[in-house]
C-alpha cells in the first residue's frame, strides 16, 4: 500500500472483451495514479463491472495489456494480483464472526495466527470496529457489515482496493454517510481505489477522476469538475447534472470565445475547438433564472407548464422557443405557478458548447 506518489498503479492498453456477441468493454486505455480514488460511472450495461473484474483477474481479456504495479499481469489469476474486491452484496459468511470473515483470506493463505489476529485487529481499528470481533454479521447495522467487507479486502494490503456499487443495498439515509466513510479511510490510507457506481451524484462526491463510460467505452475522463463544467458531449453533459441541450449558431470567433446566438440572445462562451454554424449547448438547469417580470433583449421568453417543491429547491418545466427546458431553481419563497409566462436568463456558469 504504500510507494511513491504519481505512479501508476493500474494501466489498461487498448483492452478488450467480448461475452459472445456483446462486446462488453472495447479498446478500453487508461491510468489509475496512486492513492487516488477513480470511478467508473455509467448507465446499466455499459461495462463498468466487467472492466472491475478485468482489474481483479476475475475476468481475462481478449485483447490488451493490463498493468498493476508496473508489472503485466494480463494473463495471471486473481489470486496472483495484488488487489482486493469489495462486491456489492459484501459477501460476509454469515456463520461466521467479524474476526473469522475478516481473517479468512490470511488464513487461507496460511499466515500465523498470532500475526493473523493482530492484523485482524488492526484493520478493524482502521475502520472503526474495533472489539467487534465476537459478533456475528447478523448483529450488524448495514454501514458496520459494510465496513466488515471494507476491512476484509485491506487486511491483505492490496496495491489496488475495487469497489462495486457499495452503496446499493443501503437505505438512501446510510447512504450518504457510508460513501463519505469509504472516501475519509480511503484519503486518510492514501488507498488507490477503483469505485464503480451508476450514480452520478455518488461519482462526484467520492472521486478525485471519473471515467464516464458508455456502450463498452470511455466517454470522458476527468475530475469531477472538467466533467461537469466542460462534458465533451452531449451524453456526457446529460448524464452528469441532467443539462438542457438546445440548438444554438455559431456566429463568429473571438479569440478564445465563441459567439453564439442562443435562442435569439447572444453569448460569448469559451469556443472548445468549434468553429462558426450550427452548434448545441448544454444549458445547466440552474444556469436558467427565471424572473416574472416583462422580457426584454437579454431574456427569452417562456411559459411554466409544470412546477414543483422539492424542499430545498423549486423544479419547473418551462416551454421557450429553446424547447422544453428543466430549470432548478434555490428560491422557495416565492414559487411560480404553472401557466404563468416567465422570461428566462441564461447565468454565466453552466451553459457550455458541446458535440451532438
Ligand atoms: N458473464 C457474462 N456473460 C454474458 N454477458 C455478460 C457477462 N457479464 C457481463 N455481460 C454483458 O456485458 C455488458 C456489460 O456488463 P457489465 O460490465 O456488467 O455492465 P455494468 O456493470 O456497467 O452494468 C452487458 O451487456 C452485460 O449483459
Ligand atoms: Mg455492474
Amino acid at each position: 500500500m504504500s510507494g511513491e506518489c504519481g505512479a501508476t498503479v493500474v494501466e489498461f492498453r487498448n483492452v478488450s472483451k467480448r461475452f459472445g456477441a456483446v462486446s462488453a468493454v472495447r479498446e478500453l486505455s487508461f491510468a489509475i495514479e496512486r492513492g487516488a480514488l477513480v470511478t467508473l460511472l455509467g448507465p446499466s450495461g455499459c461495462g463498468k463491472t466487467t472492466t472491475l473484474r478485468l482489474i481483479a483477474g476475475l475476468e481475462h481479456a481478449d485483447s490488451g495489456t493490463i498493468r498493476i504495479g508496473g508489472r503485466d499481469v494480463t494473463g495471471l489469476s486473481a489470486t496472483e494480483r495484488d488487489v482486493s474486491m469489495v462486491f456489492q452484496s459484501y459477501a460476509l459468511f454469515p456463520h461466521m464472526t467479524v474476526g473469522e470473515n475478516v481473517a479468512y483470506g490470511l488464513v487461507v493463505g496460511g499466515e500465523p495466527r498470532e500475526r493473523v489476529r493482530a492484523k485482524v485487529g488492526e484493520v478493524l481499528a482502521m475502520v472503526g470496529l474495533e472489539g467487534f470481533e465476537a459478533r456475528l454479521p447478523s448483529e450488524l447495522s448495514g454501514g458496520q457489515q459494510q465496513r466488515v467487507a471494507v476491512a476484509r479486502a485491506l487486511v491483505l494490503e492490496p496495491q489496488v482496493l475495487l469497489f462495486d456499487e457499495p452503496l446499493s443495498n443501503l437505505d438512501a439515509k446510510l447512504r450518504r454517510r457510508v460513501r463519505d466513510e469509504i472516501r475519509e479511510l480511503q484519503q486518510r490510507l492514501g488507498l488507490t481505489t477503483v469505485y464503480v457506481t451508476h450514480d452520478q451524484g455518488e461519482a462526484l462526491a467520492v472521486s478525485d477522476r471519473i471515467i464516464v463510460m458508455k456502450n463498452a467505452a470511455i466517454a470522458q475522463e476527468g475530475t469531477p469538475r472538467e466533467l461537469y463544467e466542460r462534458p465533451a458531449d452531449l451524453f456526457v453533459a446529460d448524464f452528469i447534472g441532467d443539462a438542457n441541450l438546445v440548438a444554438a449558431e455559431i456566429r463568429r470567433l473571438e479569440g478564445e470565445f465563441a459567439v453564439v446566438d442562443v435562442g435569439g440572445l447572444e453569448l460569448a462562451l469559451p469556443h472548445r475547438g468549434f468553429g462558426a454554424g450550427p452548434a448545441s449547448v448544454a444549458i445547466r438547469p440552474e444556469a436558467l433564472q427565471l424572473s416574472t417580470a416583462a422580457a426584454d433583449g437579454a431574456h427569452i421568453r417562456g411559459s411554466v407548464s409544470k412546477a414543483a417543491y422539492l424542499g430545498s429547491h423549486m423544479e419547473y418545466s418551462v416551454e421557450s422557443p429553446l424547447g422544453s427546458l428543466f430549470v432548478v431553481d434555490r428560491s422557495v419563497a416565492r414559487p411560480i405557478r404553472a401557466g404563468t409566462a416567465v422570461s428566462i436568463r441564461l447565468a454565466g456558469h453552466g451553459v457550455t458548447l458541446v458535440r451532438r
